[in-house]
């Protein structure tokens, strides 16, 4: 363990939590009816740490192990508001009914809690995203004017929502690949883009600037760049709002980063590693363009490296091949199967294969990550922790960072990364395992 310092000033979670979700599809209309269903008993928060977690502190033999939630002071999931904009104006029940991940029955326990939950008007651009075509889009054509109108609708939802703080989170489907351009380097070249209408900035980094202007955190659940650019930490920093992302980290991802640092603690050498998915929802259509799903692979790649770290173990992985592909395949909708073939070579040279057939839901895994992103991220915006949010890696695939840092990957240090951050924050010893104080008492 290592000593403990002064806890960090947090402000109370009292009053209303707005939370504004891009993207009222298949994950948003999970976690909405996930956590209207825990609310009113109908199922149990399975799948989250804010809520199933207890956290040890102290020596193994104090037995002080509280719920994170009595550790520290989260949002109370009874003080949730819920505000969304889409480009299809379906409210909540409509959009969960279509995307298909609950059923029916089950819905129908917390209907009036999605009907009411009519989304906004979407800031929408085809260019990003070509397999859809909103109907429920805003006109303006100029991007600092659309910005300013998001940052309106912010301000009246938390007034008439009697809300004390907001989070916004990106649940929207994935954009075209984009990389860095001049107008993502600073805040002053970003508002030059807006106004210029730079093509380069998407929907998603003009959600982002608006939430930031409007000093709110932002959670960016798919791997388009939306925040991690400098220009948005920059801002961030400046308004003093936490940021963090990106692309949740559910199905075969979350497998590949649960079983990769295993194989490479005993030294296991790796020649190929072949993923693929079948999945049949809306993301799985938008995924199918080529240009959408760049931005997903490449998410997707950025794994396996920091896990086995090939220049470190050129004999071991510098051979690695590794593959990821994506089928959209309509007849499996929202239950995603995901299949890994590992091939191995241990001991004297000799070949193994490990198969994984991950038939998982998609929305299932992903609605709990929403759900503590939420929640840890006002936390932090309370704590006064601005910009990027490392220790909410847990949550990611692709998780950023301070420019020149490598992102950790592996699940279970990601996991210590979290805990130990929440006992940093309270001012409790950080936990590393050591153990050896026990045999020296
Ligand atoms: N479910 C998972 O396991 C998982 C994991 C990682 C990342 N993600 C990402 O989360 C996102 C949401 O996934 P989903 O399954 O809910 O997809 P979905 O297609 O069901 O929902 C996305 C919604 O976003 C809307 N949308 C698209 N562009 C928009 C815009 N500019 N403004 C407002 N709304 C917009 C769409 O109309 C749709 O209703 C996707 O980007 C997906 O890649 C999901």
């Amino acid at each position: 363990m290592t000593q403990a310092h002064h806890p960090i000033e947090i402000k109370p979670a009292k009053g209303k939590l707005g939370i504004l979700m891009v993207g009222l599809g298949a994950v948003a209309t999970t976690f909405v009816a996930g956590v209207e269903g825990i609310r009113k008993g109908v199922r149990k928060p399975i799948g989250s740490l804010t809520q199933n977690g207890h956290i040890r502190l102290g020596k193994r033999t104090d037995h002080r192990n509280p719920l994170v939630k009595e550790l520290i002071p989260l949002a109370d999931l009874n003080d949730f508001v819920y505000g969304a904009w889409d480009i299809f104006p379906d409210n909540g029940y409509e959009a969960a009914c279509k995307a298909g991940v609950l059923p029916r029955d089950l819905l129908d326990k917390v209907k009036d809690d999605l009907s009411v939950l009519e989304p906004m008007k979407a800031v929408f651009d085809q260019t990003y995203c070509s397999r859809l075509q909103g109907t429920h889009v805003k006109t303006k054509t100029n991007k600092m004017e659309l910005a300013e109108a998001l940052i309106q609708e912010i301000a009246e939802f938390k007034k008439k929502n009697n809300c004390d703080r907001l989070t916004m989170i990106w649940c929207a489907s994935t954009e075209a690949y984009n990389t860095l351009s001049p107008s993502h380097q600073n805040v002053k070249s970003f508002e030059e883009g807006l106004k210029n209408n730079d093509p380069r900035i998407s929907p998603s980094m003009i959600y982002a600037y608006a939430a930031l202007k409007s000093k709110i955190g932002f959670a960016n659940g798919a791997p388009n760049l939306s925040v991690d650019c400098p220009a948005m930490n920059e801002l961030a920093k400046e308004m003093g709002v936490p940021i963090s992302g990106k692309d949740f980290k559910t199905g075969q991802t979350l497998m590949k980063t649960i079983v990769a640092p295993g194989l490479a603690a005993r030294y296991l050498k790796l020649t190929g590693w072949y993923s693929t998915n079948i999945l049949g929802n809306r993301d799985g259509e938008v995924l199918d363009a080529p240009e959408n799903f760049k931005t997903k692979e490449t998410s997707k790649l950025s794994v396996l490296d920091s896990i086995l770290k090939p220049d470190l173990y050129p004999d071991l992985y510098k051979d690695l091949y590794h593959k990821v592909r994506i089928n959209y395949y309509p007849p499996r909708g929202d239950n995603k199967e995901g299949w890994d073939n590992i091939d191995i070579v241990g001991w004297m040279g000799m070949p193994m294969q490990l198969k994984i057939d991950f038939l998982c839901r998609d929305s299932i895994l992903a609605a709990p990550l929403v759900l503590d992103l939420v929640l840890f991220m006002d936390l932090a915006h309370r704590a006064g922790m601005r910009g990027i949010q490392e220790w909410l890696s847990f949550y990611y695939k692709a998780p950023m960072t301070k420019e020149g840092l490598e992102p950790v990957h592996n699940l279970f240090h990601q996991e210590m990364k979290l805990l130990n951050t929440l006992r940093y924050m309270m001012g409790e010893d950080q936990i590393t395992h050591l153990g050896i104080e026990y045999y020296q008492e």
